[in-house]
């Protein structure tokens, strides 16, 4: 055995780190940890429409959610197809004796609409028989006593002198709150409307139809609807959910999704003409969440919507293909992604167009005409459109969104289309997405990632390297997915601190949106979300706030911000690292491992024997050869080894064969004594691709970016990972593969900062966020800016990183605003976790 290790001492003293503008890493223990930062004057412009939402209808966000329709199953449309537990009759039930002189059925010849196929049909045969059904709302009908309810439906004398109908609410003991009747029914479909006026709160009514003369009548969409909506539309949103995504002031609005947009299967694609129209004849369907769409909420309203908010429309029609994980419910339709057949492929290209002339075309046009008829001659001014949802880049659909692409651009080439680089933001779709867009020479690209806090923080730099040559990019949907996918402060900072990064990128970051926007208690698929609500109430999580303050403090110019921390080194000293040496579900040989500190070789086996210097944690090892052989199907097989190291870091080289299995090697690095480490996976995702892993607290990140590759058999490798102060390197071969910035033997405090200018009120606005645990002095430099106004308005998120506004608790973290002065070269105390906006007023 040659294995040699050198003990090795460092000097103590003072050090200085410098990382221009993103995170820098220092002693979480040490409450002497100081912080500069330095805002350069070299404006960049950035974009001005950075922060959104994306809207989409999971979690009860649109029917018993934002789209203020009190009626559960109010077409009687509900289906086996929507949730396994759900028929026609859903949220409807008889109320009082039953006879075999009554039934309640639900019929479908000579429907009210071909796309509302389904009605109720009542039928009395004698004097005297009552016939009751009463509708339960969603989660129960909340009224507000003095508040005007618009109530309507259709129906259809079928035989008999039938009727009256009654419509009434009542209390859930049976008690009148409001009633109107409709009497002289048509035998033919008719819609008969009215006003039902509670005097008195119910957040948990019904709503009862009944009938009492002998006859059969048909009744269709029966709806209860508030007049106070937001901005009193008619088939409006609810007003105080619509006004909390108002105050996000958001510059966009994204929708319809999501998966719902490209659908569960071909048919259940969201076509944005099925969705426009009166209401009773759109065509309602299964939502890939499970539950039912009445597309009550459609095209018409989301663009009416958008207005009200002042933020622009950014539809997303499905690419022609639908949603690759369909099939996985109820097995309905085929599992995987499918394109509509390509002899369909013009008439649906045609539907794109046109969409766009729907949004902004001349009321003389054909769907422009459509637009005013429904009461808005004026354009939407629709300037995105996305096309696809974070697709499997296949083929088919390469394919067919190449031919949308070409077709929007050659007609409307003011409009920006925005593809997909799939659901991650690493991984084959991504790297093929990329390759695709760079082909089609695509504006803008919709980029997705659902990952831990850790992840964001260790990604500040991700954009920094994004060439501005190739598509901008749409973060479309993003959120931090802490331990139990809770909204703590944790999540919320390191969004906060990845917007940082957008902003600091906003030149070529252009779009942002927090996904998924809506949560209704008690009827969630996804969590975390920005909002959660129920029938009465409303909570703004954490997250929330991140994204106001964002948006709110926006600017449109980015000025050049360098965060510094200052740390004791001696609180920084030698620790055990170790590396670790391993596969998954592969066989291999490694060789000549060697690890250099300085220029001092400090470790150098070449496996003459097993050394008992390493520890052996799974696999089956042994030495053969003059190498190291693991022999197991283990994930993973690893072997470790322990060694001091200082902050000045360390080079690992050695060489690795793979013999057989199905990925490549786990090379190890970085370890901390909370058993905190970094592996370099090579040919890991099934032998696809090359990343750096970060594991900690039980979870892993990819660090950096992702490189595709694979690992061939029989052959050798050179690996080399370099270890240094303030940057891992990772060489196969002497090719540089990853080059990622990482504070080796920092702690855990971590500052992000931006600082942006307001053209529009000449203010400039500094945020920073920081997730040490204790308060850090921190001197603001913003000398070279010249002159600014003396005051500014501070605006603090803080509290304990785990704190959590739950819905029907009090808020833990909401923002607390207060003016302080200012002057070009300020200390102010950063509190422990928090997220801190300084808006200087302009003088
Ligand atoms: O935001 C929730 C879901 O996450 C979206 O529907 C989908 O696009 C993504 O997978």
């Amino acid at each position: 055995m040659k294995n040699n290790f050198q003990r090795f001492t460092f000097a103590l003293g003072i050090l200085f780190l410098v990382i221009p503008e993103t995170n820098v890493l220092g002693d979480d223990h040490n409450p002497q940890s100081t912080a500069t930062i330095l805002v350069g004057s070299e404006a960049k412009a950035i974009s001005a429409d950075l922060i959104g939402i994306f809207f989409e209808d999971i979690n009860y966000a649109a029917d018993g959610g934002l789209y203020a329709e009190l009626v559960q199953n109010r077409s009687f449309e509900y289906s086996r197809g929507d949730n396994r537990a759900w028929d026609s009759l859903t949220a409807w039930s008889r109320v009082g004796p039953e006879s075999t002189s009554t039934s309640v059925t639900v019929e479908s010849r000579e429907p009210l609409h071909e796309n509302n196929p389904h009605y109720l049909v009542l039928r009395a045969e004698r004097e005297g028989d009552q016939l009751s059904l009463r509708n339960e709302g969603f989660d129960g009908i909340p009224l507000v006593g003095g508040d005007t309810y618009n109530v309507s439906l259709f129906a259809r004398a079928m035989s008999g002198t039938p009727g009256p109908i009654t419509v009434r609410l009542e209390r859930v003991t049976g008690e009148k709150l409001s009633e109107i009747t409709f009497d002289k029914l048509s035998g033919s479909w008719t819609k008969y409307a009215g006003k039902l006026l509670p005097a008195i709160d119910d957040s948990n009514a019904r709503l009862v139809v009944s009938t009492a003369r002998p006859g059969v009548i048909a009744i269709d969409m029966v709806s209860l609807f508030p007049q106070n909506t937001f901005k009193s539309r008619p088939n409006g949103m609810r007003r105080d959910l619509a006004e909390v995504i108002a105050d996000l002031k958001p510059r966009f609005v994204r929708f319809p999704g999501g998966c719902v947009a490209h659908g569960d299967g071909i048919e259940n694609m969201y076509r944005w003409k099925d969705t426009i129209g009166p209401v009773e004849q759109r065509k309602a369907q299964r939502n890939i969440w499970r539950y039912h769409q009445t597309m009550g909420l459609g095209y018409f309203e989301y663009f009416q919507f958008c207005e009200d908010i002042g933020a622009k429309p950014l539809p997303v029609v499905p690419a022609g293909v639908c949603c690759q994980n369909a099939g996985n419910y109820l097995n309905l339709v085929p599992k995987g992604q499918r394109g509509i057949p390509m002899q369909l492929m013009p008439e649906y290209v045609q539907e794109v167009l046109d969409l766009i002339e729907y949004a902004n075309g001349p009321v003389t046009s054909t769907w422009g005409a459509k637009r005013a008829e429904a009461g808005h001659p004026e354009p939407f001014h629709l300037e995105y459109l996305g096309v696809g949802n974070e697709d499997e880049i296949t083929p088919a659909f390469k394919e067919r969104f190449a031919m949308i692409h070409e077709a929007v651009k050659a007609k409307h080439p003011e409009v920006t289309v925005i593809g997909t680089t799939g659901p991650a933001t690493d991984g084959r779709d991504y790297e093929e997405g990329w390759k695709f867009a760079d082909a089609i020479k695509l504006e803008m690209v919709d980029e997705h990632g659902y990952k831990t806090p850790d992840w964001f923080w260790d990604n500040l730099q991700r954009f920094d390297g994004y060439s501005r040559d190739r598509s901008q990019v749409y973060l479309g949907e993003y959120a931090a997915h802490d331990r139990d996918r809770g909204n703590t402060l944790r999540s919320a900072l390191s969004e906060a601190a990845y917007l940082t990064a957008i902003e600091r990128n906003g030149d070529h970051v252009r779009l942002s949106s927090y996904a998924p926007l809506l949560s209704k208690q008690g009827r969630t698929q996804w969590r975390p979300d920005l909002i959660y609500f129920d029938n009465v109430a409303i909570t703004p999580s954490i997250n929330y706030y991140v994204q106001r303050l964002f948006s709110i403090h926006g600017g449109d110019q980015h000025l050049p911000t360098t965060v510094s921390v200052e740390q004791n080194s001696n609180e920084q000293g030698a620790h055990l690292d170790s590396i670790r040496l391993g596969t998954w579900n592969s066989q291999a040989k490694f060789d000549d491992v060697r690890i250099t500190q300085g220029t001092d070789v400090t470790f150098n086996d070449s496996f003459d024997q097993l050394s008992s210097d390493w520890n052996l944690n799974s696999g089956q090892w042994k030495v053969a050869d003059g190498a190291l052989l693991q022999t197991s199907d283990e994930q993973p097989a690893v072997i470790q080894y322990g060694f001091p190291a200082d902050r000045s870091g360390y080079t690992l080289r050695l060489r690795a064969m793979k013999s057989s299995g199905a990925e490549g090697f786990l090379v190890g690095f970085a370890a901390t004594a909370n058993n905190e480490y970094m592996w370099w996976n090579l040919g890991g995702w099934g032998n696809t691709m090359h990343a750096i892993e970060r594991f900690r607290e039980g979870g892993s990140s990819i660090v950096g970016s992702t490189a595709q590759g694979r690992i061939e058999s029989n052959r050798w490798y050179d690996i080399m990972i370099k270890v240094a102060k303030d940057r891992i390197q990772c060489y196969l071969d002497s090719r540089l593969v990853h080059d990622v910035a990482y504070e080796y033997m920092g702690a855990t405090l971590q500052l992000a900062a931006s600082c942006v200018r307001e053209s529009s009120s000449g203010d400039t606005i500094l945020k920073i966020v920081s997730n040490a645990s204790h308060p850090v002095n921190t001197t603001i430099d913003l000398s070279s800016l010249g002159s600014l106004g003396d005051l500014a308005t501070k605006v603090v998120l803080s509290g304990y990183a785990d704190a959590e506004n739950r819905h029907g608790e009090p808020a833990q973290v909401v923002p607390v605003t207060s003016t302080i002065s200012i002057s070009p070269t300020q200390q102010v105390e950063i509190p422990a976790n928090s997220f801190t906006v300084l808006r200087i007023h302009a003088p």
